[in-house]
């Protein structure tokens, strides 16, 4: 009867091993932390009981305070980074026995090391690349505990010129697979032919097979639509000989729906591999069919149509939440940029979640995929020039292979502002970094951010391994670079650096240089509370005004497009000011996510929505001239009207892309009235405000999931009596949550305030800030609430389902 039992059991265990073709899940859940170093803590038996339980993706540098005794400096956040360690304890079902069993990760800053079962399965210097360990031979099955260690180690600081967050701070995954199964990243989609009519798909398929056995499997690769339709499919007998296997299909899609920045169309491509009949693995990927070239004269082309890319560079971090990876928090600055209209993305200076490019894809925004900020020559002390040497062929190719497949991104870049371009070092190893990328990917150009405007001084470029060249500002460079690079594409890589701090408006005339020249490390003489004026005309000494940069490119049919720095502000780098200051002030978007004005002038310029903005607020001194600017589109005019009088019909003057107005100030309404052909075309009031008399709370979203990681991003407004935005209201905001949700992070946007971005508190900025809650896992509500001093406390209900 046991004997029965028993061959029961295995037919059972075998059975679902076989049913079961591919398992990929959430390893997120249920880990100890420790901050700080602890010796013996990769050994399964160390005791952890102590440590506090958390979920991941975690970014611990955010958790701490500013301070400016870190030694990552103001230009990494003013933030602490240190050493900490993660450990999981985690038991596998019996039936998982025989399976190819790894643990992927998809970041972890930085200089981390592994260990399974007290087992060190390897280091990862690079803390923004994906990397995956196989387990298989350490685990235990049933009621065995496993534990998985992690250390990292991000002690050794300045590593970066911006906030890089600590930790494991991107998402962690269990894979389980056949001894027979496509192999990691073993997939690389092509549409080498691509036309309305119809689009030739290719797939390189990887396949291992290490059941030690040789045989045949059959390899089904087929494309769905969006709705799940089969539109192509191909099937081939495959000879599995051998631990590595590479087959190819060719599929053709007729009438394809072409991917766009307009028509994001995703399609489906799915491997199915079977043995005897039986699917032994099964594997999707998206698939968007277009396609794009770039002309030396006329620019870019996504499907043979022209188009400008409309880029913003952006850093990693999503403001309050840190490094960690939350999807929300992406697509709300992804959803916010194109909004403005930008059509691209450019991710500084390092490899993206693979989540956002997920978004991009599902949004319609082209990546410039972007691998280094430095080769062997450092720009601090501990970065990753240490580990170039022996890490940069493996980070590269695992770039290309994970990324590769995403329709999105349309460039490599394989480094910014590298500083071997000025020396002769630079020629041999921009050609091998291309020629890793074109080994794994021969589709897309290979670029990256050069400053050196004269060829015989720049050795990157006479590697002659570069598609596309990209600048760095220099805009007044611009006509002379097509005839100094012949032959050669060019996209302004990154322009602008103008600097803003939301809310904040002096002198609007000349476009002023903070800090003036290389000769000052900061601005002298700047704003004694380390602000910068919103108006579009202060900029570091090596930018411009964005209607400068923008100009520059949008007047330049050969400058294939623009990527501005930045999309939003972002922590560390806070040029032109010393600690306090601590986050930057370059984005069009502030750190909380409050446009700027200068957001409009893009919106104007980007977009076919009606547009019409008018600057400043209109709380001013009796008597003061105001300098005042409309940012507007589709129509030929701006009237404005101070309490009803006129001050004067104006359009956009010379270079300018905004009218203006001096007025001297008087309290009261200020209107603007946009005409096109003698007809209104939008009308826009701005009052002067009160004193602060309530809050409004404004939920982005007022559903969420209830799962642990939705958001929903609460704005506070000071309003007067009237309703009008209070705009220089500082009052200190006091937030509590009852129900199912936590508060995640606070922010108001200044550069300067130094309330850790965890604290559920937070001090008005300009008559704003911002509290962000997140769901629990438990279905219900939640109920906001905040207090202002001296003004009556409100509040809201958010549902999560
Ligand atoms: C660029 C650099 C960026 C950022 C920017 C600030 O030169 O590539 O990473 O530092 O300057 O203006």
């Amino acid at each position: 009867m046991r004997q029965i039992q028993c061959i029961i059991l295995f037919l059972a265990i075998a059975y679902q091993a076989i049913a079961q073709p591919r398992t990929e899940s959430n390893f997120n859940k249920d880990w100890k932390f420790f901050l700080g170093d602890r010796s013996g803590a990769e050994k399964a038996s160390f005791y952890d009981g102590d440590w506090r339980k958390l979920n991941l993706p975690h970014d611990w540098s955010i958790e701490g305070e500013f301070s400016k005794e870190h030694p990552a400096t103001n230009q990494g956040g003013a933030l602490p980074g240190g050493i900490g360690w993660y450990r999981k304890t985690f038991t596998l079902p019996a039936s998982e026995q025989g399976k190819l069993i790894a643990v992927n990760f998809d970041g972890v800053y930085q200089h981390s090391e592994v260990w399974i079962n007290g087992k060190s399965l390897g280091k990862r210097p690079n803390g923004y690349l994906s990397f995956q360990y196989d387990l298989t031979p350490h685990l235990k099955f049933g009621a065995e505990k496993n534990v998985i260690a992690v250390r990292v180690d991000n002690s050794k600081q300045p590593n970066s010129r911006w906030y890089t967050g600590s930790g494991i701070y991107r998402n962690v995954k269990l894979i389980s697979t056949n001894k027979i199964s496509v192999d990691h990243w073993g997939v690389f989609v092509t549409t080498p032919q691509v036309s309305k009519a119809q689009a030739l798909v290719n797939q390189k398929t990887v396949l291992r097979n290490l059941s030690g056995k040789a045989g045949k499997v059959k390899v089904e690769v087929a494309v769905l639509d969006a709705n799940g339709k089969q539109q192509a499919k191909e099937s081939k007998e495959v000879n599995i000989s051998g631990k590595s296997i590479e087959t190819s299909h060719d599929l053709t899609v007729i009438q394809p729906n072409l991917w766009s920045v307009t028509n994001p169309y995703l399609y489906k491509i799915v491997t199915k591999v079977y043995q005897n009949n039986t699917l032994i693995d099964q594997q999707e990927n998206t698939l968007g069919i277009r396609s794009f070239k770039f002309d030396v004269k006329e620019g870019f082309y996504l499907n043979e149509e022209p188009l400008k890319i409309l880029g913003v560079c952006l850093h990693h971090d999503l403001g309050a939440l840190g490094a960690a990876t939350n999807v929300r928090a992406m697509e709300r600055q992804l959803e916010m940029m194109k909004a403005m209209g930008a059509n691209a993305i450019r991710t500084a200076h390092n490899p993206p979640a693979p989540e956002l490019l997920d978004l991009c894809d599902k949004m319609g925004l082209l990546v410039m995929d972007e691998a280094y900020d430095m080769w062997k020559k450092r720009k601090n002390k501990f970065d990753y020039h240490l580990d170039f040497e022996e890490w940069h062929k493996k980070d590269l190719e695992d770039l290309v292979k994970r990324d590769r497949n995403h329709p999105s991104v349309f460039m490599w870049s394989i480094g910014n502002e590298i500083r071997e371009q000025f020396d002769s070092t630079g020629t041999k190893i921009a050609a091998e970094l291309s020629s890793i990328v074109k080994s794994l990917d021969p589709t897309r150009p290979v670029t990256t951010a050069l400053t050196e405007t004269y060829p015989e001084k720049n050795f990157i470029w006479q590697s002659n391994a570069l598609d596309v060249l990209g600048f760095n500002y220099k805009i007044f460079d611009y006509d002379s670079l097509p005839v100094r690079f012949k032959n050669i594409p060019l996209i302004a890589a990154e322009t602008t650096s103008a600097l803003q701090t939301r809310g904040v408006y002096d002198l609007a005339d000349t476009l002023r240089l903070w800090p003036a020249s290389s000769k000052d490390k900061f601005v002298v003489n700047g704003n004694p509370d380390h602000t910068v004026t919103a108006y579009d005309n202060v900029a570091a000494y090596w930018g411009v005004s964005h209607e400068q940069a923008w100009k520059a490119v949008k007047d330049r049919q050969f400058m294939s497009g623009i990527f501005v720095w930045t999309g939003f502000d972002y922590i560390g780098e806070p040029v032109p000011y010393d600690f306090p200051a601590r986050s930057s002030y370059y984005g069009i978007v502030d750190l909380a996510g409050f446009p700027k004005d200068v957001y409009y002038m893009y919106q104007s310029e980007w977009t076919d929505k009606p547009v019409l903005h008018i600057l400043p607020h209109w709380n001013w001194e009796a008597g003061k001239t105001v300098d005042v600017w409309a940012y507007y589109n589709q129509a030929d005019e701006v009237e404005l009207y101070l309490n009803g009088k006129s001050l004067g019909v104006k359009t956009k003057e010379g270079e300018n892309l905004h009218a203006a107005w001096k007025v001297p100030f008087e309290a009261g309404t200020l209107k603007a009235v946009s005409r096109k052909n003698g007809k209104t075309v939008l009308t826009k009031e701005v009052r002067t405000a009160g004193a602060p008399h309530k809050i409004e709370l404004v939920a982005d979203r007022s559903k969420l999931k209830a799962d642990g990681l939705d958001l929903s991003f609460v704005t506070v407004n000071v309003l007067d009596k009237d309703g009008n935005l209070v705009p220089n209201a500082d009052n200190l905001v006091k937030f509590s949550v009852k129900g199912n949700g936590t508060i995640a992070g606070t922010d108001n946007g200044y550069q300067a305030d130094l309330t850790s971005l965890v604290k559920p508190e937070r001090k008005a900025w300009k008559g704003k800030c911002l509290a962000i809650i997140k769901s629990t896992e438990k279905a219900g509500t939640i109920k906001l609430t905040a207090k202002a001093d001296g003004l009556p406390e409100a509040s809201l209900k958010i549902r999560t389902k």
